[in-house]
């Protein structure tokens, strides 16, 4: 196997010529989480390609659907969707789980836009919330960037303290106030799962700061801070986090409660991208 970056490149040059994307075309990237599956189905001329057609990703993943990455257009904006996320979870290590938002970021990808279901710490956070990720607690003692350094991509050691970009921040408080919906603000905390957190350690993270815990997201951010691609993150919060509420937590739970959410999530994803598109200039394609 070549380097990462090889790897990187030569997926971009199959994506690009499998969705036929204009390279002049610089789109914005949306990773879509749990309860987002309608997504791809709102953008117009949709062309999509499936992983296993792409070199470097894993074919399936545990979830039993086929990951894809989908391009269109939403509001005007040129957008690229990665559907089916990987996970570490799934015994995949964190520089696969970020491999496909490195290549939307070869891609020349403007902006990454990062979505997630998450539960709540704070107890200022409802089931049925959408909230900005202001920033991150990597609690899963992995990195995507562990290796030999990818000079062609990015420094050795990335500054994450504007990881998450404050243009694009605006840009979707504006959104959401546009909108008309409710963002509340708070840091993600990243468990590796797939076990659900324990009562302590939900109350740990309380105590380092998080405001809600999920098990996604954290390893795109960095290859995106690792790139300069401009970043933000949206959490749909469908429960309390364990121990919060005296009840057990179930994976149902979490799907119906982001499915209830999908309809505003897709409102508020409509209302950001042409401000987001607009808050952050063109990146050149690498590939
Ligand atoms: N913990 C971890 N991941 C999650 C949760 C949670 O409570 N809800 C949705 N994803």
């Amino acid at each position: 196997m070549g380097s990462w970056t090889d790897l990187a490149l030569e997926c971009a040059r199959a994506a690009r010529a499998a969705l036929q994307l204009d390279p002049a075309v610089s789109p914005v990237a949306v990773v879509l989480g749990s309860g987002l599956g309608a997504f791809g189905d709102q953008l117009a001329s949709p062309r999509s390609v499936s992983f296993a057609d792409l070199p470097g990703l894993p074919r399936a993943t545990v979830l039993g659907h086929e990951g894809r990455l989908v391009s269109g257009e939403l509001a005007g904006v040129p957008v690229l969707a990665q559907q089916g996320r990987l996970h570490g979870y799934e015994g995949h290590d964190a520089a696969t789980v970020a491999f496909p938002a490195r290549v939307l970021g070869v891609l020349g990808a403007r902006a990454l836009v990062l979505t997630n279901a998450a539960g709540g710490l704070n107890p200022h956070l409802q089931p049925g919330d959408l909230m900005r990720i202001t920033d991150h607690i990597n609690l899963t003692a992995r990195n995507p960037l562990v290796g030999l350094n990818e000079e062609r991509l990015g420094p050795r050691f990335p500054d994450l303290s504007r990881a998450y970009t404050p243009a694009l921040a605006e840009a979707l408080e504006e959104a959401a106030r546009e909108a008309g919906i409710a963002l509340r603000r708070g840091v993600y905390a990243q468990f590796l799962g797939p076990s659900y957190e324990t009562p302590a350690e939900v109350r740990m993270a309380r105590i380092l700061g998080a405001d809600a815990v999920g098990m996604s997201t954290v390893p795109e951010v960095i290859v995106a801070a690792h790139q300069s691609v401009p970043c933000c993150g949206i959490s749909c919060i469908t429960n309390h986090a364990a121990g919060i509420a005296d009840k057990p937590l179930t994976h149902q739970e979490v799907v119906a409660v982001a499915q209830q959410v999908e309809g505003r999530f897709l409102q508020l994803l409509r209302a950001f991208l042409p401000r987001a598109a607009a808050a952050v200039p063109a990146r050149k394609a690498l590939a």
